[in-house]
Parts: C-alpha cells; sequence; structure tokens
C-alpha cells in the first residue's frame, strides 16, 4: 500500500482528500497541528471510511520535530501540503505569520524530501494567484497578477519554491492546484467545513445564518460590472475537489506527468455571482436567506471562474456537483453540527 502523508489532513479540503485516498487504497498518515481542526475529525473520517488514518499533532515551524517525523516515515510515496493558513483578512494584518507558517514550512518539508529517489508532491494552491484576470474564464497561462494579500503571495512564493526545488531534485514531481472557490460537504455529514469564529467565506455564512446561528448576510457590494451587481465566483464541491487531488497523485504516481511542475486549476468552469448563490441556497433550503446590501469588500476581485480544458483533457479530472447540490450538502452539513453542538 502506498504511503501518502496528508499536511493539515484534519482540516475541510484534508479531511475531504483523505477520504478520497482511503477509498482509492492509500495509506494515509495526517500531520495537523490542530490550529484550525479538532482531532474530532479523525472518527468522521473513520465513520466513513472504516479506516482510522494514522494521526500525528505535529507543527511544521518546530524543525526538530518535523526531521524526525520525517526520518521515521522513510518510506513514504507522496505528500499533499494543505498546512497552511488561509485567511484573506488575517494575512493583510498580520503578513508575518502568513510568510512564516505557509512558506517556511514549505521549505522544511521540502528539505526532508529533496533527496529522496523518488517523490510525488501535491501543492493547495488558489486561483487567488491571478488576482483580476483580465479574461474569462481563468486559463492556467493567465498571467500571474501582483498578489491582492499576503496570503495569496505565499501562494505564488510556493509555487517558484516548488518549481525551483523541482528542477534541481531529480526524484520530486509537483502539481500545483489552483483551487476556485470550495463549497459543501460529505454527503454522510460526517465531515464538513469548520470555520472557526466568524466566517471569512460566503457559504459557511449564509447557512449559519439560515440556522440562526447570524442574524444577517451582508451582501459586500452590488454595485460591480456584472449582470446583477455582485461578484463572480467558481464554487466547486470539496468532494470535487478532493477527488482532483488524488487523480492528480496518481498521474505523478504513475509518471504520467510531462514536467517536473505542472499546475492546474481546479473549478468547475462555471461562474456565480453572490445572488445567485443565495437563490440557490433558498431553493435547496426551501427558505428565505435574511440578507442587506453593504459596501464593497476592500480586494474583492469582480469575477473569476476557471478554463477547466486542462483539467478535463489533461489530468482527466471534471467538477460533477452542481451549485444546488453543493448547497444543499453545506446546508445538511450545518444542520448536523447544529444538532450535536
Ligand atoms: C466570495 C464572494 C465576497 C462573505 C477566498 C480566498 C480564496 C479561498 C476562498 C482559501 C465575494 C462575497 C463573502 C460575506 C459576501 N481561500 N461575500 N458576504 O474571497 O472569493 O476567496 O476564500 O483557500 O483563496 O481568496 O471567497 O467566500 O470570502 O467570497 O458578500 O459575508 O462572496 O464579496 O464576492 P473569496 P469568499
Amino acid at each position: 500500500m502506498k504511503k501518502i502523508i496528508v499536511t493539515g489532513g484534519l482540516g475541510y479540503i484534508g479531511s475531504h482528500t483523505v477520504v478520497e485516498l482511503q477509498l482509492a487504497g492509500f495509506e494515509v498518515v495526517i500531520i495537523d497541528n490542530l490550529s484550525n481542526a479538532s482531532a474530532d475529525v479523525l472518527s468522521g473520517i473513520k465513520n466513513i471510511t472504516g479506516i482510522q488514518p494514522q494521526f500525528e499533532k505535529l507543527d511544521l515551524r518546530d524543525k526538530a520535530t518535523t526531521i524526525s517525523f520525517f526520518e521515521k516515515h522513510q518510506n513514504i510515496e507522496g505528500i499533499i501540503h494543505f498546512a497552511a493558513s488561509k485567511a484573506v483578512g488575517e494575512s493583510v494584518t498580520n503578513p508575518l505569520l502568513y510568510y512564516e507558517n505557509n512558506i517556511s514550512t514549505l521549505i522544511t518539508v521540502l528539505q526532508q524530501i529533496q533527496h529522496k529517489e523518488n517523490i510525488s508532491f501535491i501543492f493547495s494552491s488558489s486561483c487567488t494567484v491571478y488576482g483580476q484576470a483580465e479574461k474569462m474564464p481563468i486559463s492556467e497561462n493567465a498571467s500571474i497578477q501582483k498578489a491582492f494579500s499576503p496570503y495569496g503571495n505565499t501562494k505564488q512564493i510556493g509555487e517558484e519554491i516548488l518549481q525551483d526545488t523541482a528542477q534541481i531534485a531529480k526524484g520530486l514531481q509537483v502539481i500545483s492546484l489552483r483551487y476556485f472557490n470550495p463549497i459543501g460537504a460529505h454527503s454522510s455529514t460526517e465531515i464538513g467545513e469548520l470555520p472557526g469564529g466568524v466566517p471569512q467565506n460566503l457559504v459557511p455564512f449564509i447557512t449559519q445564518t439560515a440556522i440562526g446561528l447570524r442574524q444577517q448576510l451582508s451582501v459586500f457590494g452590488n454595485d460591480y460590472p456584472t449582470e446583477d451587481g455582485t461578484c463572480i465566483r467558481d464554487y466547486i464541491h470539496v468532494v470535487d475537489l478532493a477527488k482532483a487531488h488524488v487523480i492528480a497523485l496518481k498521474r505523478l504516481l504513475n509518471k504520467q506527468h510531462k514536467t517536473s511542475f505542472e499546475v492546474f486549476n481546479i473549478g468547475t468552469g462555471t461562474g456565480s455571482s453572490v445572488l445567485e448563490v443565495i437563490e440557490s441556497f433558498e431553493r435547496v433550503s426551501q427558505q428565505k436567506l435574511n440578507y442587506k446590501i453593504v459596501n464593497r469588500r476592500e480586494g474583492d476581485v469582480i469575477s473569476a471562474y476557471a478554463d477547466t480544458t486542462k483539467a478535463n483533457t489533461v489530468l482527466g479530472w471534471k467538477a460533477t456537483s452542481t451549485l444546488d447540490e453543493a448547497m444543499l450538502s453545506a446546508w445538511k452539513w450545518e444542520q448536523k453540527i447544529r444538532k450535536t453542538n
């Protein structure tokens, strides 16, 4: 059984990816420092797959512990690297936290594996690297703009570090997956998004408003140059996104990659406005959402949705869930966690 390390594997996207890896027959070892996740997620994963993943509480900023972890796990064949801070707003007010947690930890991990004969590395990146792209849909060769936030900059820098390292480290092959907007939860409602505190992202704020945890959703601006005036994004079901990681990993393990560093945009290819997401939620939940229009949010791009041609044809992956299916899964998850809390 091929052993795969998943850093940040108890997080939202990480946990859904661990499920898909186990279902695909991989042995998974999770590293997580639990700064933005709970160890309870392990039982959620086990309830879905029947397999309790190996888990080591580990902060990758602790270099000595990280070194001994990789000495202990010599026979790994792949790493999927999620561990990072990801709140755009927080990165603006605390940039050094983001450069330390997102960049220095990536370097530490790469230092442990760069001399290995054969290691496949999947990097969690983001469409935020494109900033406001000129052309929609956004393809992988769209120009990389000056990042809108330190968070976005850490993804750009992370990709550059990986590209340079993969050039030299002959045994290292890398795929960077640029996520659009992950939403929803596993159909079992055993795992899902657990935003700590007030959610920054649209969909958890919608479901928390609907369940009565939040008073009202604020829609950040309806004066954008779009059909209904609200921003457009590519909302992708987190399970579709998780499956893309397994397909990308297999591409590397099976030596199907063309170069040592490849990039794929992972989205549905369809753009949805904020108001369309609200309409979708109201359709699937059969209840009205309490929201108001307020001023724009600093740093928001007008529109971002993926050109999925490369992911569909080269990677051989395609999103299958609709926006309504993803929103319904998010709503079911919200109802489940509020019942158990
Ligand atoms: C989506 C739309 C908001 C909240 C960010 C990161 C990206 C990834 C996902 C980490 C925007 C509007 C939101 C609210 C609103 N993060 N909105 N009211 O900003 O596209 O992407 O999160 O991996 O890298 O950049 O996602 O969900 O915050 O916003 O009106 O309370 O919803 O203005 O138009 P975003 P989001």
